[in-house]
């Protein structure tokens, strides 16, 4: 057993964040098992400090000045587990090879795209996307939370806002600046129009001076309230649109996989018409549950069917 000091010792580090201190200590711990031969709770301990190091989607900790405005995830998604329209996908393709050869095209003068705006309705697949693009490229994704990002004083929006384009040039990563229409649209908007105006600008123009080795990703539900200077500080504009039918079957076919009953998807995808990736994931993961719960091998097409009319009463 772990001594009682070891014990305050590992809670006191875990109430003041110092990860690496609660690390050290959990291997003394392992340690002090393993000289009075306890080994296999030693190695437990080991492993389990090991594993968190290389966890999938984990947060670490952040210089302070961003910490609060800053969320770290390692993903392991792949863009193979999007289903997405030959446009989308080859955009996409397109990003992640000229990342992984930028030195051969910077050679010659070139940059990678690395600016890229996604645009579509919700639940279509851009934030699962920063997630794919930072898996595929073992980068970390950093999620900038736009609310925190936002004050009432534009000196210190923009101040924060540089505190993160610094860190671009520092901790190379995926930058998702979510739902980022909250910067954009205000710019529209009549009241407090001076302020937002200049936040905009400051973000526009810090967007343009970045010349990090960073990709920057803003997505957002609605382009259409974005002025379009905002367009021109981007490489490419990616639109995401709800599944046709073909992809309405990939999707299903993904997400029920070893699930998925002998019948034809037909009946299934006509009902499903209309609704977004996420909508048909939810429609498909209900079913499942209830499947399992039932201790069946097969998703039924009748109660597929009802979990998609389910989510379409919601929505509608
Ligand atoms: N194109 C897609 N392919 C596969 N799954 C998707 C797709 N779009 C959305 N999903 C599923 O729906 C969830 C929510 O999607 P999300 O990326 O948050 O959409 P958005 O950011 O466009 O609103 C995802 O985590 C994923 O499970
Ligand atoms: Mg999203």
């Amino acid at each position: 057993m772990a001594t009682a000091e070891q014990i305050k010792s590992l809670l006191q580090s875990h109430y003041k964040n110092d990860d690496d201190r609660f690390t050290s200590i959990a291997l003394q711990v392992a340690a002090h098992e393993a000289r009075k031969g306890n080994m296999s709770i030693a190695q437990e301990i080991k492993s389990l400090v090991e594993k968190s190091k290389s966890g999938g989607f984990k947060i670490i900790k952040l210089n302070r000045d961003v910490s609060d405005l800053v969320l770290v995830f390692h993903p392991e998604n792949r863009l193979n587990e999007l289903i997405l329209s030959e446009e989308v996908r080859s955009k996409l393709e397109r990003i992640i090879t000229e990342y992984k050869q930028r030195d051969k095209i910077q050679k010659f003068g070139l940059n990678n795209r690395r600016k890229i705006l996604l645009s579509g309705i919700p639940g279509t697949g851009k934030t699962i996307t920063a997630s794919a693009i930072a898996g595929e490229l073992k980068l970390p994704l950093y999620v900038i939370m736009m609310d925190k990002l936002m004050t009432k004083y534009m000196g210190e929006t923009a101040a924060k806002l540089r505190d993160v384009f610094n860190m671009m040039q520092s901790n190379r990563g995926v930058y998702l600046f979510d739902e980022f229409d909250a910067i954009g649209a205000e710019r529209a908007r009549d009241n407090e129009v001076g302020e937002m105006r200049r936040v905009l600008n400051a973000f526009l123009q810090f967007i343009e001076q970045d010349t990090s080795d960073s990709i920057i990703l803003g997505a957002t539900n609605n382009i259409k309230i974005l002025d379009s200077a905002l367009f021109r500080r981007f490489d490419d504009i990616i639109t995401y649109t709800i599944p046709n039918t073909q992809e309405i079957k990939e999707l299903i076919g993904l997400k029920l996989s070893g699930f998925l009953g002998k019948y034809k998807l037909d009946k299934v995808i006509k009902e499903s018409k209309g609704l977004s990736h996420a909508e048909i994931t939810n429609a498909c993961n209900d079913a499942l549950k209830e499947t399992i719960l039932a201790d069946k091998k097969t998703v039924s097409q009748v109660l597929l069917i009802r979990m998609i009319q389910d989510r379409k009463t919601n929505y509608l």
